[in-house]
Order: C-alpha cells, then structure tokens, then sequence
C-alpha cells in the first residue's frame, strides 16, 4: 500500500540506467516466519551515460534492511539513504559490488507479488516490478545480468528447490535443511526471475532440437495433479517444434521447467526456464477440464514457451514497450492454435473477443494507445489493448510483408537484438530493413488510442464496367487527447457476382487482374478504390479475415448478408455476415422492445440458421459459431446508450424463436453428436471439439422449449457422459432452467463428486454466477460463504464475481444498483491485499458512460465510493482516478 501520493512515469522521460549489473549471485533462506534474502551485485557505471559517479539508487519495497556492504565496506546507517522504495548508496569507482541482506515475509504476502507462498509451496512472480520486493536492485527491463540462485529450505517440506538456468549444486544443510545452486547462463532482466521450493512431483519428457540437443522437460504440479499434465506435456512439444519449423527458433537451455500453482494474478509468467504457470493454465484432462480449458492450455503453454525468444532472449527496454513482447507473443501463440485446430474457428473466437472487450476498452477510460506513453501503474496496461490489439498490429504487418517478408524480418529482428533490450520501434524497423519498405506512417498504430472507423461506400457505373468503393477512416477521441492522424488500414476483399462466384480484381491502372482475394492499404482520410472489367453490380466482401481492428461498415441489408454467408469464400466473413445479420435483427427487437411494442424475430434469420445448420458440409464448429448469437457484451458495446432489459429481452427471445423453429434439425444434429460422444473416447482435438461444441449450442437452444424430452437428454448428459464438456454444459443448461428439483439436486452432486478439485469448484461456481434468472446477486453472495471458495484465490474470484459482473449483465446492473454497490464492497475489500485482482475486478465499474442516466449516476456513485475509501493501491487508485476523470 502506497502512502506517497501516486505519480504518472511518462514514457518521453526515459533515460539509459546510471549503473549496470553484470552479475547477480542470491542466496534464499526460507523459513515458515520470514526469509532471508542475501544479494551480491557485481555493478559498474554505464559507460552510455558518462563518467561521474551518481548515487546509485536502488529499487526495493516491503523490505527489512539487515546489512549492506559496498565494495566489501559494511555500511553505517549514516552511509545510506532509505526511503519507502529506494535505498541510495554513494560509490566511489566505476567497478563495484553491493551485498545487501534483507527480511522478507512470504508467508503474509497475499498480493502475490514477489516472493510469496501458494498453499504450501513458495514461488515468485516478478513481472512487472516484483523483484523489488525481493531484494534492493535495479528493477527495470533494460538493466541485464547473469544470475546464480541458492536457495536454502527445509528438506522434508520443500524436497524440490527450483531457479532459473541449469542445477550446478546441491546438498545437505544444517537441521535437516538442504540446499540447491542454479546457475542461467543467459543474461536476464530481474522479472523473469523465478525460485519455487515445494512438495511436488513432476512429469518428464525429452524433446530433441533441430541440432540434435536433447533438452528435459518438466512439468512439476502439487502430487494430487499427477494425471493432469499430459496435455500440456503434449502441447509444449508441439509448441516447440512449430518454433523451429515457422520461426526458426531453437531452444537454448538443457533443460525447460513448468510449476504449477493454485495462487496466481495472471494466467502465466515466462520466467527463463522456469515458467510458472496458474493451475488453470496446465491442468487438463477429460474429466475434469472441458474443451475450451484444453485449448486454452495449449494456448498458453505455447504463449509462454514463445516468450523464450519473444520477450526472454529479446526483451523490452522499458515498460512502456510492452506490447513489444506481449503483442508478437499473442500474435506467435494464435498462429500454433490455428495450425493445431481450425484456423477459422479460432480467428472467429479472438475476433469476437476483441470486438467485445478490447473495443470497449479502447472506448473507455483507461483507453491507451497499443504503446502507452503514461502509466501510475504498470501492472494495469496488461491489458487487451497492449496484448491483443498489439497482436492485431503485428498481424497486420504480417498481412503487408507476405508471409515470407514477415520470416525475414522477424528473423532480422532476433538476430540483431539477441541478448537486448528494445523497443517497438526496433521491431519496425528489422521488418522495414529485411523488407526494404517504409512503415513510417503504419507505426501510428502503436501510438494512437482508439479503435478507427472504415465507413464504405460503393458505386457501379454499368456504362463504363467499373465498379468503386470509397473509404472514410476516423478515430474517436480518446482520453489522451492525442489528434488522430489517418492509419494505415490493410483491408482485404474481393467481389462477389450475383451466382455468388468470386469476380477477378483489377484496379484500374493496371494491366492485369491479380487474383479474386487481395489486400489493398487505405492510408488516407478519404481514398477511393476503382475496379475496371466488372460486368455486373457486384457485392463486396470487405476485411476479409478480418484484416484491421477498425469498425467498418457498410450498407448491406438483409439479403445480401444472406447471401454473403452462403457464398463468400472467406469462411471468417461467411461467419461475420451472419453475425451482422443477427446484429440488425436484434436491433430491431431491442428496438420493439423499448417503444413497448410486441417482439417480432426477422424470419430470414431462422431461415439462414436453417440452412446453415442442414449444410452436413460444414466444419461443425463453424456451424456453431454461426448459431451463436452476438454476446449481451457484445450488443452494449455498439449500443450508443446500451439498455441492459431491451438488449436482455431481446437476444432471449430470439434465443426461443429459433430454438422452436428450428426444433427439428438442433434435436437431430444434436442426437446424432451425442450418440457420437457417447461411443468415443475423449479425444482433444480439432474435430472433437467440433462435435462437442455444436451438440452443446444444440442443447442449450433445445432447452429453451421446455420440452420433457430434452430435459430428460440433459439428464442423462449430465450424469453419463465422460468428459467436462459435455456434463458442465449439462449443468449449465439445467442451471438456466426452470427445473428447480433437477437443478438443485445436479448442483449438490456435480459439487460432492468435485469438491476435492478446485478448478472444477470454479466451473461450479462461474456456471451459477452467470445464470440470468432472477436473484443473481443473492445467488453469488450466498455461494461466497460456501466452503470452496477463498477470496484470496485469484481464481475463485474472477470464478465468482467476474463471470457474474462481466457476464451476467441483467443481474449486475440491477436498477436498484445492488451489483454495483457488491463489485464496489469487492474491490475495497480486495484493494487491501491484492491490488492487481481488485484494480481488474473494477473494469466493469469503469464503464459507466455507457449506461442510462440513472445507472451512470449510481455507477459513478460507487467509484466515487471507493475513492474516498481510505488507502488506496496504486493500482485501484489509477483505474478510478480516470474513469471519474
Ligand atoms: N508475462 C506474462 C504473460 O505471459 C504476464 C503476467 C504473468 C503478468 N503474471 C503477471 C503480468 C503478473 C503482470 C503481473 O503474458
Ligand atoms: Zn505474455
């Protein structure tokens, strides 16, 4: 907790570090009371910076001093300076080394930050500014250096003692302690430092690299997890192939270790060699981890192994840069997903889920640009902007260069900067340099906030053949007040003829057609593009793939988007036509619904659901897809003022319509999928996932008619089948149901037979937490006293009152405002022992401009409630401090 009033760190203040750290030798002594933490820091002066020899100012937090010795002088409490979050020393050579040894108490550490202890285990996180919570050092990015860890422990309770690197000693101690020396040949910045020591087991593997180099693999979990590793084992391997075989890169150590812990902020932390990883991000097996938890796995084992290159090798120079890492990292870890699954299906999902979330973001209060130029707090810009539009960004130069353009520059970018700390513009610069081109203009997409707006028109000139779209870019004021310069906007189409054939693009000018799909670059305020040899008024489907996170619109209506879904080439812009339908159609409702009219669904959506779901050619998982209709989250964000009952009542009852229109073909699909899962083994992969997930949207829709045989096909889901998937979206769909005796007796046993499981404790609590029916907020508050859940679990947290506030929007935005006061009650409650969890839990808070004037009033209330709460972190104090802004 800070008593300083917090300051905002302004990205053009950067300036090199005074003093550098060639080596880092730390020694842990761990108690059940405290540790000890010995630190020798073989420094000199930064040569970039001059001669003269500045006081030396070193980060450290939360930390007991005991001694500190400089160039081998113990110092006097008169030799030094200490204040909250710096100890200065003054050096007397350009050469020298610090030893300092401070107190530290992992065992009270509930921020999760630092050093601190998950259940029984000790482990660290670092990133962002963690390590000065360790020791006093020089906590910033760009500062490198070697690292050898000891670390001490009792034997009996902590057998396994890992750090970074390889293990060069180890051996017994004094009163049944022991010890062990790791030593990282690598130089690293301190946030991918990392220390575990614990009672656990581990699964084992060998991976041979692209030179023949055998490395170990580890993935080490407290002993009751034993049989949930495979997954991940799998998904590291494959993840570490692909790395040779699409990027060229080889892993460099002899051996890569994973621990798993229960108590965690984020999903994960690529620690050199040590990644430590949430519970949620590598335990998964079929009976206990569904589907979705199975890919997202694989997402971020491979997210975090990618990190070894992107972010370890090749680092940030600062904390502004970001997206550097995070970004090309999200953009590496969704191009292995798309190769290991459907490539479609999973563009789909992250779209959906940008258009959602990061949209609203980036419209919001704490909108920032995908390289931030201010922060109070770093640990608030992990955030979807710097993390998945920055992979947009990446993608998009992937889309201009070409794939092997895109190759060469990444291969120039890791080979120029290996073993340094950069920047964005470093990255650009090796794609511009590899490629010969000028990325000048495209670089404000790093530096400009907002999400553009594309709006496009047509016309066709039947006398001349030719066909024009013209193009209108914008950018919404943001609150950094920066004037939005025209973006660089890849925008990838092609035309379609009345059959639905895909017509040959030639832009007039040039001499030939160059294919039927091409990406053109609107690069200007205002820019018309002319197609010439086009015979009939065509249709466009534009931002195929979705080749720019911009807005774009343009006047389709109603049957040209149906005929787009059957017919466009693009499987992503099949899906996004039908999602634009449903988005009109449900506007109409919400329409209907606030003028009090009485509700009358489009029937061209049934119609086009129709044929969608009896085309047996399509990937089922596509077919899913486009069964589901855009989110509540989704239909708030582009609302201008969102009316939480209108858009409720809306998607409900749209819901019902089709599932009693298209009765017939779901309970087909659906019977014919489960006798399907009901014969296999559970497989994790692309096709399986398929079937499990249009026989799950099946029954969710069935459900809705309230028919006994569906009732009785939940049932015996629930209760036969063999995997997660299958009986969590039972117990969902019975959750949702008016079958209270069925619901209630499904809940007490799914939590009798798990209880002993935390992970699937959380599936239990999200899928209540986000039921609609009346009484959430009751339903949440009765099930925080229940014995599972933990406030301190960053994972029963988010289970809990994340999924009701960010997925429930009919009960948390209760008129009475009872959901914001309980989120706000949440957050203060949180604020007092782990800021990160609390300053996230607030996002929805922050989203008050998009309410009615009523709920706005009680929204703010609430934010100005914990404003004037008392302590405020740094982290809260921020995301508040601007939403009221
Ligand atoms: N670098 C991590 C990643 O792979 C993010 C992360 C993990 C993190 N734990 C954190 C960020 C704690 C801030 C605080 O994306
Ligand atoms: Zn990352």
């Amino acid at each position: 907790m800070r008593t300083e009033q917090p300051k905002m760190i302004y990205l053009k203040d950067y300036q090199a570090p005074e003093y550098l750290i060639d080596e880092t030798h730390l020694t842990f002594e761990l108690f059940e009371d405290h540790s000890l933490v010995h630190a020798q820091l073989v420094m000199r002066r930064n040569p970039e910076r001059g001669a003269g020899l500045p006081p030396l100012v070193l980060d450290g937090q939360q930390l007991e001093l005991l001694s500190v010795t400089l160039a081998d002088q113990e110092l006097g409490a008169d030799d030094y300076q200490l204040t909250e979050n710096t100890l200065t020393l003054q050096p007397a050579s350009a050469s020298f080394t610090v030893d300092t040894s401070v107190r530290i108490h992992p065992e009270t550490n509930t921020a999760l930050e630092g050093l601190y202890k998950s259940g029984t285990m000790f482990c660290t996180q670092c990133e962002a500014e963690g390590f000065r919570k360790i020791t006093y050092y020089l906590d910033r990015p760009d500062v490198m250096s070697k690292f050898t860890t000891t670390v001490v422990a009792e034997q009996h309770s902590y057998p396994v003692l890992l750090s970074n690197g390889n293990p060069i000693a180890s051996g017994p101690g004094e009163d049944g302690r022991h010890w062990a020396t790791w030593e990282d040949p690598f130089m690293k910045p301190a946030y991918l430092f990392a220390l575990v020591a614990g009672d656990l087991w581990c699964v084992e593997d060998t991976f041979t690299t692209m030179t023949q180099r055998n490395v170990a693999l580890r993935i080490y979990v407290e002993p009751e997890n034993i049989d949930k590793c495979q997954h991940a084992m799998n998904s590291l391997k494959k993840s570490m192939r692909w790395d040779e075989e699409v990027y060229g890169r080889e892993y460099d150590l002899d051996i890569f270790m994973i621990v798993a812990v229960n108590d965690f902020n984020m999903g994960a932390m690529e620690n050199k060699g040590l990644n430590i990883f949430n519970s949620s991000a590598v335990l998964a097996r079929a009976e206990t981890a569904t589907d979705a938890a199975h890919q997202r796995v694989e997402a971020i084992v491979a997210h975090e192994y990618f990190h070894n290159w992107s972010g370890n090798r090749v680092t940030c120079r600062d904390w502004f840069q970001l997206s550097l890492k995070e970004g090309f990292t999200v953009f590496r870890d969704a191009g292995f997903s798309s190769d290991m699954n459907s490539a479609t299906v999973k563009r789909i999902q992250d779209v959906a889920y940008l258009r959602t979330h990061q949209f609203a973001e980036d419209a919001g209060p704490m909108a920032h640009a995908v390289r931030p130029d201010s922060f109070i707090e770093i640990s608030n810009f992990y955030t979807l902007t710097v993390y998945e539009k920055g992979s947009e960004v990446v993608g998009m130069i992937h889309t201009l260069l070409g794939a092997e353009g895109f190759r060469k520059g990444s291969d120039l970018y890791f080979e120029r900067h290996d073993g340094q700390a950069v920047t964005c513009d470093d990255f650009v610069k090796a794609m511009e340099d590899a490629n010969g081109v000028d990325l000048t203009q495209f670089k404000r997409w790093y530096s400009q906030a907002g999400t553009p707006r594309l709006a496009v028109s047509e016309s066709y000139d039947a006398a001349a053949n030719t066909y024009s779209l013209t193009f209108r870019q914008s950018c919404p004021e943001t609150p950094d007040k920066v004037e939005k310069l025209p973006f660089v906007i890849p925008v990838e189409l092609g035309l379609l003829d009345s059959k639905g054939n895909e017509i040959a693009l030639r832009l007039s000018g040039e001499a030939s057609a160059q294919g039927t799909s091409r990406v053109i670059s609107v690069t200007e305020a205002e820019q018309t593009f002319t197609f010439v040899d086009i015979a009939e008024h065509p249709l466009p489907s534009l931002l195929r793939g979705f080749s720019a996170p911009v807005k774009l619109s343009f006047p389709y209506n109603r049957d040209q988007l149906m005929f787009l879904m059957q017919h466009d080439s693009d499987g992503f812009n099949r899906w996004d036509a039908g999602q634009q339908l449903s988005v009109q159609v449900l506007q109409e409702l919400i329409a209907q619904h606030q003028k009090g009219e009485s509700l009358a669904l489009d029937p061209r959506l049934i119609s086009a659901l129709k044929t969608v779901l009896s085309d047996e050619s399509l990937d089922q998982a596509m077919v899913a897809e486009m069964l589901s209709l855009p989110s509540e989250a989704y239909l708030t964000e582009i609302s201008e003022v969102a009316d939480v009952e209108a858009i409720h009542n809306a998607r409900e009852f749209a819901r019902k319509q089709l599932a009693d229109n298209l009765f017939e073909a779901l309970w087909l699909r659906y019977q014919a999928n489960r006798d399907l899962s009901r014969h296999t083994p559970y497989v994790a992969e692309a096709e399986h996932f398929a079937r499990r997930a249009l026989q799950n949207i099946a029954l969710s829709y069935l459900m809705l008619s309230g028919k006994p045989e569906v009732l009785a096909a939940s049932l015996e889901q629930f209760e036969t089948s063999d995997n997660m998937t299958e009986r969590l979206t039972a117990l969902a769909v019975l959750v949702n149901s008016p079958f209270e005796e069925q619901k209630a007796l499904a809940l007490a046993s799914f939590a009798e037979h798990f209880k002993d499981n935390p992970l699937v404790m959380d599936q239990w609590f999200s899928v209540q937490a986000g039921s609609t029916l009346p009484g959430g907020l009751e339903r949440v508050k009765a099930l925080m006293q229940h014995k599972a859940f933990n406030i301190k679990n960053p994972n029963k947290v988010r289970a809990l009152v994340g999924a009701f506030a960010g997925q429930n929007l009919i009960n948390f935005h209760a008129a009475d405002g009872s959901g914001y006061r309980f989120l706000a009650d949440l957050v203060i409650e949180l604020n007092g022992f782990n800021p990160q969890i609390a300053s996230r839990q607030l996002a929805p808070l922050t989203r008050w401009r998009k309410y009615d004037s009523a709920r706005q009033a009680l929204m703010k209330g609430e934010l100005e409630r914990i404003l004037a709460s008392g302590q405020l972190s740094s982290d809260v104090y921020e995301v508040v401090s601007k939403s009221l802004a």
